[in-house]
C-alpha cells in the first residue's frame, strides 16, 4: 500500500565528523515546511537501537547499512522523506540500499566531502586522536576504507561552505529534480 505523498530518501554519506547529521537536521525542517513527513535515520542513533551491538568490521557495517536501507525503503514506500546520515563507506552496500529504496521512490545520494585532515583537525568527538594513536581500530579514513561516491546526485564540499550553505545546496538540488516544491507560507 502506498500513500498520496511522494516519498524519497536522502542518503548522506561521508567520513565521521563531516557534518552529515548537522546538514540533515537543517534540511529536515525545510522539507517539513513544504509539507513533507520527515524521518531521520542517523548511524550513531541507529547503533543504539536497531543495530545495537554491531561493530565496525565490513560485515557489521554492511549489516548496519542493510538495515538502514531496508527501513528507508519501507518509509519511502509510506510516503516519508527519509534523511539517512551514516558513513556507509562501501559503494556496493550503498548501491544495495539504493536498489531497495528505488523500488518505491527516489534515492538521492549526498556526498558530504571533507578531507580526513579537516575532520581530524575539528575532531568533535575526539575519535580521530584515538584512531591515530591506535586506541580505536578500523577507523574510517584512518585505518579503514572509505569508498567515495563516483556519481552522487549532490556533492557537498564542507570545507568551503557553512552547514547552512550546504543545506541550501541540498534543497536546491531537490527542487531541481522536482522532488519538492516551494515553501508553503505558515
Ligand atoms: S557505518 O560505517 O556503519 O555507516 P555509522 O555511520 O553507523 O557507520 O557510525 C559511525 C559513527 O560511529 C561515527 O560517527 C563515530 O561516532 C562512531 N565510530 C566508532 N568507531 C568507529 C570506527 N571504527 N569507524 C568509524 N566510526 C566509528
Amino acid at each position: 500500500m502506498s500513500s498520496d505523498r511522494t516519498g524519497f530518501t536522502l542518503w548522506f554519506t561521508g567520513l565521521s565528523g563531516t557534518g552529515k547529521s548537522t546538514i540533515a537536521e537543517l534540511v529536515g525542517p525545510e522539507l517539513g515546511k513544504r509539507g513533507a513527513l520527515v524521518e531521520y535515520l542517523d548511524g550513531d542513533v541507529v547503533r543504539t537501537h536497531l543495530s545495537k551491538g554491531l561493530g565496525f568490521s565490513k560485515e557489521d557495517r554492511d549489516t548496519n547499512i542493510g538495515r538502514i536501507g531496508w527501513v528507508s525503503s519501507r518509509l519511502t514506500r509510506a510516503g516519508a522523506v527519509v534523511l539517512v546520515s551514516a558513513i556507509s563507506p562501501y559503494a556496493d552496500t550503498r548501491a544495495a540500499a539504493r536498489e531497495m529504496v528505488e523500488e518505491f521512490g527516489s534515492f538521492v545520494e549526498v556526498f558530504v566531502d571533507t578531507s580526513v585532515e579537516a575532520c581530524a583537525a575539528r575532531d568533535v568527538k575526539g575519535l580521530y586522536a584515538k584512531a591515530f594513536s591506535g586506541e580505536i581500530k578500523e577507523f574510517t579514513g584512518v585505518s579503514d576504507p572509505y569508498e567515495a561516491p563516483e556519481n552522487p546526485e549532490v556533492h557537498i564540499q564542507t570545507e568551503s561552505q557553512t552547514p547552512q550553505e550546504s543545506a541550501a545546496a541540498v534543497i536546491a538540488a531537490l527542487e531541481e529534480r522536482g522532488l519538492i516544491g516551494g515553501a508553503v507560507p505558515a
